[in-house]
């Protein structure tokens, strides 16, 4: 399921942390380039990891896929190299939601969690994307207040993302991977909601159903070594192929 698209390549519009973003000469398209750039704690931890790009993008683009598959409308459109895909022109809206199935990171840190206690119904939180001001938590209604989305934009971000959860949750518990949260970006296409930006272990937590071992960015951030091969692991036993090969 190869899914490659023809479009030239233009003028770079954006360089974010770890991806950049190119024109094409078909305005309703960009390209979304997945560079080696890994990052934490907003910028102030950098490296580059040999491979990450090809891995991510690959990663990303078969996770849109069976969202797609699902009935949940994404960016993506295709691969254009090993490391760059073909993806919709969203205006995009400022916001993260994040997606907890189970206590970490910013969660355990919050509220005094164990780290891995369960969470039945998951959790969903949304942030204000901005790097000057360290992407603050939000609620409903100063989004609502502040114009960030309108309350239909909010039910169907939510809706979306929990069904994302239900979709990912069973590909990666059928691969002895639990999903324990993750991070989505929404904007408009044609004004409708479409899930942008990426989805891959550099904005997701995944640990082994077994060990609970850390198979994502976690690994970089608390130094634990081994990045690429954790996200590489990942990848082969979810069934991401070599769309290249
Ligand atoms: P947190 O525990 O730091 O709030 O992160 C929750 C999840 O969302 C975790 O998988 C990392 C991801 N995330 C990002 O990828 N980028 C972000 O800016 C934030 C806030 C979270």
């Amino acid at each position: 399921m190869t899914k490659t698209v023809d479009v030239k390549k233009g003028d770079l519009l954006y360089a974010g942390k770890a991806k950049s973003i190119y024109k094409t000469d078909n305005p309703d398209y960009t390209i979304m380039a997945f560079r080696d750039d890994v990052s934490a704690f907003n910028g102030v931890k950098l490296e580059q990891l040999q491979r990450k790009g090809q891995i991510n993008n690959f990663f990303n683009g078969f996770i849109m896929q069976k969202l797609e598959e699902a009935g949940i409308p994404t960016h993506f459109v295709g691969f254009t190299s090993e490391t760059e895909s073909c993806v919709k022109k969203l205006d995009m809206l400022p916001l993260e939601s994040v997606i907890r199935n189970r206590a970490a990171g910013s969660i355990a840190k919050r509220y005094g969690l164990k780290e891995g206690l369960e969470f039945n119904p998951p959790t969903v939180e949304f942030f204000f994307k901005s790097d000057e001001l360290n992407d603050p938590m939000l609620n409903e209604s100063i989004i609502l207040t502040l114009g960030y989305a309108t309350q239909d934009q909010l039910d169907q971000m939510k809706d979306l993302s929990l069904r994302v959860n239900t979709v990912l949750s069973e590909i990666f518990d059928k691969a002895g991977i639990l999903l324990v949260d993750f991070k989505l970006e929404f904007g408009l296409f044609n004004g409708q909601i479409v899930l942008g930006d990426e989805f891959s272990p550099d904005g997701s937590r995944l640990w082994d159903k077994e060990t609970l071992e850390k198979l994502d960015k976690d690994r970089f951030r608390q130094d634990l070594g081994g990045v690429v091969e954790a996200y590489e692991d990942v990848a082969n036993r979810i069934g991401v192929p070599d769309y290249f090969a």
